[in-house]
């Protein structure tokens, strides 16, 4: 069976991990499963938005740990790496990709949420870094991320500390977007995912790769990138039709040319 699971919502990709009875834990076959499938949906124009979420009563509980106890030092290496390649891999999807946390996201789980465009939350959502509990630190860019994400503050105090947030606080320091009921969660993901499909899907895909690599560039450079889209956005025929439709007072047919 594969570990991550593929489902059609209309324009939407629903990805579920399918590990509950190790509460989606990120062994080297799930992170190959995921790179697969993110593979398949880069290729796949048909897809206009992605929802990434677990099966069971875990988003992702981290890396495998009965997996990693026995890596010697080269091969936590590469596991590390398979890890970064995969949620990099995640992360430059050209559209929006939102990460339904249901429950328990630690380690690497919280680090494969960090790698989706926003979070969107369960009630019984729980969030952390507790490698430093096991005698390891973050090993899937969860000492960058979430940096960018919540700022050096909150990333130092629960990668150092271990210990795990709820949802009403993961929301207050704006690791998650919003919180939902436990079985409201996949829907709103899959509504708002909706909703982005709808918009011109190549402005879309520059604006979400301008803020991606922006965001690593200095300020004079982000905003040279910045022109340089809005540029290449306004050779589109999406922009044309985008800016017809307002005028007309109808709704745009995106094409994504
Ligand atoms: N790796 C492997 N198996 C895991 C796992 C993990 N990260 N997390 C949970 N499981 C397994 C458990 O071993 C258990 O399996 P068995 O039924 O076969 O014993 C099953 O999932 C259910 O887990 P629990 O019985 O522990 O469930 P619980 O409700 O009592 O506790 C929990 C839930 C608090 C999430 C607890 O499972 C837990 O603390 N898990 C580990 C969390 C963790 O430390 N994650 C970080 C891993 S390191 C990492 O991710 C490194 C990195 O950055 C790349």
């Amino acid at each position: 069976m594969d570990p991550v699971r593929r489902e059609a919502r209309g324009p939407v990709a629903l990805l579920v991990l399918d590990r509950p009875k190790a509460l989606n834990a990120l062994d080297t076959a799930m992170l190959r499963a995921l790179a697969a499938r993110c593979a398949e949906l880069a290729e796949d124009r048909s897809v206009r938005a992605v929802v990434l979420t677990g099966e069971g009563r875990a988003f992702a509980a981290g890396a495998d740990i009965a997996e990693m106890r026995g890596h010697d030092p080269l091969e936590a290496e590469r596991f590390s790496r398979l890890g970064h390649s995969t949620l990099a891999a995640l992360e430059a999807l050209p559209v929006p990709v939102i990460a339904a946390v249901n429950g328990y996201a630690l380690g690497g789980g919280c680090e494969l949420a960090l790698a989706c465009d926003w979070i969107h939350a369960s009630e019984r959502a729980r969030f952390g870094q507790p490698e430093v509990g096991l005698g390891l630190v973050p090993g899937f860019g969860g000492t960058t991320r979430l940096v960018r994400r919540v700022g050096p503050g909150w990333a130092k105090e629960l990668v150092l500390s271990g210990e795990a947030i709820d949802a009403a606080t993961a929301l207050r320091i704006g690791l998650a977007n919003r919180v939902f009921a436990e079985g409201e969660l996949v829907a709103a993901a899959v509504a708002a995912a909706e909703k982005a499909a709808a918009k011109g899907p190549l402005a879309v895909a520059l604006a979400k790769r301008v803020i991606q690599e922006g965001q690593d560039a200095d300020v004079r450079t982000a905003h040279a990138l910045e022109q340089l889209a809005f540029g290449i956005a306004s050779a589109s025929r999406d922009r044309a039709e985008g800016m017809d439709a307002f005028l007309a007072r109808r709704d745009p047919r995106f094409e994504g040319r």
